[in-house]
């Protein structure tokens, strides 16, 4: 069977910060505590107002493309997987790709391009169908880049507001890759779910609460059907690192621990917990769900204060949220980046992580979760000095609280703005204003 996986990765931070417990929560009268040890977050990622979603998505691809020194025939797909778009006919890969023909030589006329939708899980989806591709053999020795470009911006003063963030992943996926090779293992856990959505209107109407219960909930199912497809022996150890879609890093630690819970059933961890907290409760030892879910919760409050948990989690949970942090929310990217912020602990902690497993839970609203795992490949860690996430955080531009309103404002569709950008663009795609049918035009600045 091919070998199929991600054979380089490059994210793309957009240029401003919004420091959350330093400007934003003192302008919203709230405690700093609410960001750093509730939601988990310290920094969102912003747009400056030349940036876009195809922007931030043709510079992730372009960085890529260099760094790999590939040239447009290399590639036999451009997918991209948003929930930003724009455009309701014209898919934003044709955007990115119109933009990436400004600097290259070659077109990209034979490339499939597509878009994909079904909130943040479509980056994982548009992965799935670049493996579909290639595992087909109808890729003919190219490979595919699948990007995924959000800016995950929620109206004003919705609670929504404090997990916002802006950026790009692209990731080349090919056959015998150097980073990760995908298994064949994968679980699903879907259902019509009316938590977070966008009928037709720029930000979403978010049940906040809801939307926190159904990602714990699918993501429990997707993890059961992970567990049918690979034949039921699954345990936690077997994982070095487990990157879940984060939409806050909060969000993680309420899913990791169910996880954890999951995962030790029927190993020899849950005898030793049963030890040590009493067994995991059984719904036929209760008189009504209630009392059960009840039982459960307290368990699994008692399961997360236990040192075994505590290690797994500060191991293979823990170093996933490192970018989330400081980016807040991608929506399509997140989870990618969660991945990426993995072999980046394992690069700076100097482990070797070649032939370990890595397992991957994306999740979107509305609603899907899908889990599979990973093997490292030999070239991880070459891939990942390539990558510069560091200095693109540190290079942003700190913005103040009236700052953001008006960048806020300028991303707004429905308002008509023209602000002054807040940096300089530097060798990197910017959006150049509307063409004659209503078309957003780019432009590539040296
Ligand atoms: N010190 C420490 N902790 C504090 C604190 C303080 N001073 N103040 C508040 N907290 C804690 C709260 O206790 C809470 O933690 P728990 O959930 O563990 O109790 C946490 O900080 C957040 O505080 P609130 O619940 O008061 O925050 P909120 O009501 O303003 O909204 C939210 C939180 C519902 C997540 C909101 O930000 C939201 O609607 N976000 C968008 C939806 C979302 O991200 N949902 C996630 C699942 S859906 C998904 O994953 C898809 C997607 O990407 C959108």
């Amino acid at each position: 069977m091919t070998a199929v996986g991600i054979d380089a990765m490059e994210l793309w931070v957009g240029n401003l910060k919004l420091d959350l417990p330093g400007t934003f929560a003192p302008a919203q009268d709230e405690d700093p505590g609410k960001y750093t040890k509730g939601l988990g977050l310290h920094a969102s990622s912003f747009p400056d107002s030349y940036e876009d979603i195809v922007t931030m998505g043709a510079n992730a691809a372009h960085r890529l493309m260099e760094r790999k020194g590939l040239e447009p025939e290399d590639v036999g797909r451009i997918d991209v997987a948003t929930e930003s778009a724009f455009d309701n006919s014209k898919p934003v890969s044709t955007y990115v790709a119109g933009c990436l023909e400004q600097v290259y030589e070659d077109d990209f006329h034979h490339a499939n391009k597509g878009e994909r939708k079904f909130a943040c899980i479509a980056g994982t989806q548009s992965v799935n169908d670049a493996f579909n591709w290639i595992a087909s053999g109808r890729n003919r020795g190219r490979g595919a880049i699948v990007i995924a470009t959000d800016t995950a911006l929620y109206a004003r003063d919705d609670p929504g507001e404090a997990t916002q963030g802006a950026g790009a992943v692209a990731l080349w996926i090919t056959e015998n890759p150097s980073v990760v090779e995908f298994s064949h293992a994968q679980g699903i856990g879907s259902a019509d779910e009316t938590d977070f959505l966008k009928p037709n209107q720029q930000f979403p109407s978010v049940d906040g609460k809801r939307s926190m219960q159904v990602y714990l909930a699918r993501t429990r199912e997707a993890l059961e059907d992970y567990k049918e497809a690979s034949g039921g022996d699954v345990h936690p150890h077997d994982f070095a690192y487990v990157p879940f879609h984060t939409p806050f890093p909060g969000m993680v630690r309420k899913a990791a621990v169910l996880g954890y819970r999951n995962l030790v059933r029927g190993t020899e961890i849950e005898a030793e917990l049963a030890e040590e907290i009493g067994a995991q409760p059984e719904e036929d030892e209760f008189e009504d769900t209630e009392a059960y879910r009840e039982a459960l919760s307290e368990y699994t409050d008692d399961l997360a204060e236990t040192d075994r948990y505590q290690t797994w989690y500060d191991e293979r949970i823990e170093p996933t949220l490192d970018v989330s942090r400081e980016v807040g929310n991608w929506y399509t990217g997140s989870v990618h980046v969660a991945r990426a912020s993995a072999l980046l602990d394992a690069y700076e902690t100097d482990r070797d992580l070649s032939g370990s497993k890595l397992l991957v839970a994306s999740y979107g609203s509305g609603a899907q979760a899908e889990i599979h795992d990973e093997t490292v490949l030999d070239g991880w860690r070459e891939e990942i000095d390539s990558m510069n996430v560091g200095e693109q955080l540190e290079s942003r531009y700190d913005i103040s609280f009236e700052e953001y309103e008006t960048i806020h404002d300028s991303h707004n569709h429905d308002l008509d703005t023209d602000i002054e950008a807040l940096t300089t663009p530097d060798s990197e795609f910017v959006f150049d204003g509307w063409g004659r049918m209503g078309e957003r035009q780019y432009r590539y600045v040296e």
